[in-house]
């Protein structure tokens, strides 16, 4: 009731992918984006973090990627804009 035809299958902006990127620069191998979101980050045995694939972030883990650049002392990891 009160759906409209195509509703929901429209382009809609707000669905648009979070993607994420680490700058390896800045990175200092504290891991704790790692430790909160292993799905997304992947970290070498120097303790460099990588985004896993090409950082781009599933709906539902959004929050945890937000929880990864709030919680990274280097300010390490940022949103792109793809
Ligand atoms: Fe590096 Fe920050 Fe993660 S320093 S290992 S991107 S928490």
């Amino acid at each position: 009731m009160g759906r409209r035809a195509g509703q929901g299958t429209a382009f809609d902006p707000g669905d648009v992918l979070m993607k994420i990127v680490v700058d390896a620069e800045k990175c200092q191998g504290h891991a704790r984006c790692y430790a909160l979101s292993p799905e997304l980050f992947s970290v070498d045995d120097y303790g460099q973090s990588s985004v896993n694939g090409d950082g781009t972030v599933p709906t539902e883990l959004e929050g945890k990627a937000e929880l990864a650049i709030a919680n990274c002392p280097e300010f390490a990891i940022a949103i792109v804009d793809d």
